[in-house]
C-alpha cells in the first residue's frame, strides 16, 4: 500500500531555483517556487523513505522528517547531489536549474560608466545535474527529471528522457493557466519506457502522492 511503498529505501530530491551570481549583489534566476519538489519529499517521506531534499532559494518550510541542504547556485546544487546521490535508490530532479552561469561574478558592484546604454553578461554552460546522475555506471539510482515545456509536451520530453538517459519523466505544460512553476496544482505526463501516462490536474500534495507510488512501483 502507499504508506509503505518507501519503506527503507533513500530518496534525493532536487527543488527550487538556483542563482547564478553576477556580482555581489546581482543574480540570474527564475520563478520556480519549489511547490512541487518538497511536495515529493513530504510524500517519499509519508511513503516510509529516507529523504534528503536539496533546495535552491525558496519561502517553504521543511516537511517534517526530512532532511534538507540548503544551496544557492547550479555548481553548489551539483555538488550536493552527487554526494547526497552516492548512496540512495531515488534521485528525483524537481529543481529548475538555471542553464547558464556568468563566466565570472564580479567581485564588486558592477558600477554603470556615464552614457552608457548597453550592456552584456558573458554565460557558461552549469554542468547538468540530473545528466550527471543518470549517465553513471556505478552507484547509479533510479533517475527521475521533469519536463517544462510550452509545446510539443509529450516529443519534447520523450526527447529529454532519452538525451539524458533518465528511468523517468515528469512533463508538465507550463502554459496552461494555473499550473507549473508558481500555482498550487499541476496536471503532468508521466513517461518512461512502458509508454505515457496522463495524471489529471490535482494539488501538488495529491499529485505528489500519486507521482510517489508511481515511481515506487518502477524503482524497486
Ligand atoms: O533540459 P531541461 O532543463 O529542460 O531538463 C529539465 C530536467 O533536467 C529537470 O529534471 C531539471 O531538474 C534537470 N536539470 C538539471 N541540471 C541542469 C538543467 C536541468 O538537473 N543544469
Amino acid at each position: 500500500t502507499y504508506s509503505s511503498a518507501l519503506q527503507g529505501r533513500k530518496v534525493v530530491i532536487t527543488a527550487g531555483p538556483t542563482r547564478e551570481a553576477i556580482d555581489p549583489v546581482r543574480f540570474l534566476s527564475n520563478h520556480s517556487s519549489g511547490k512541487m519538489g518538497f511536495a515529493l519529499a513530504a510524500a517519499a517521506q509519508s511513503a516510509g523513505a529516507n529523504v534528503t531534499l536539496i533546495a535552491g532559494p525558496v519561502n517553504l518550510d521543511t516537511p517534517p522528517q526530512v532532511e534538507r541542504i540548503n544551496v544557492i547556485s547550479a555548481q553548489d546544487m551539483y555538488e550536493a547531489a552527487e554526494r547526497a546521490a552516492d548512496h540512495c535508490d531515488i534521485f528525483i530532479s524537481a529543481a529548475a536549474v538555471a542553464d547558464f552561469r556568468p563566466v565570472q561574478a564580479a567581485e564588486q558592484k558592477i558600477k554603470k560608466k556615464n552614457g552608457q546604454d548597453d550592456a552584456a553578461i558573458a554565460l557558461i554552460k552549469n554542468p547538468d545535474i540530473v545528466a550527471a546522475i543518470a549517465a553513471r555506471t556505478e552507484l547509479r539510482p533510479f533517475t527521475v527529471g521533469f519536463a517544462a515545456e510550452t509545446e510539443q509536451l509529450q516529443a519534447h520530453a520523450q526527447n529529454k528522457l532519452q538525451r539524458k538517459n533518465l528511468d523517468m519523466i515528469i512533463a508538465n505544460d507550463v502554459s496552461l493557466p494555473d499550473s507549473g512553476f508558481n500555482s498550487d496544482h499541476n496536471a503532468v505526463l508521466v513517461i518512461d519506457s512502458d509508454g505515457c501516462e496522463r495524471l489529471a490536474p490535482a494539488l501538488k500534495t495529491n499529485l505528489a502522492r500519486q507521482l510517489i507510488d508511481l515511481i515506487a512501483s518502477k524503482a524497486l
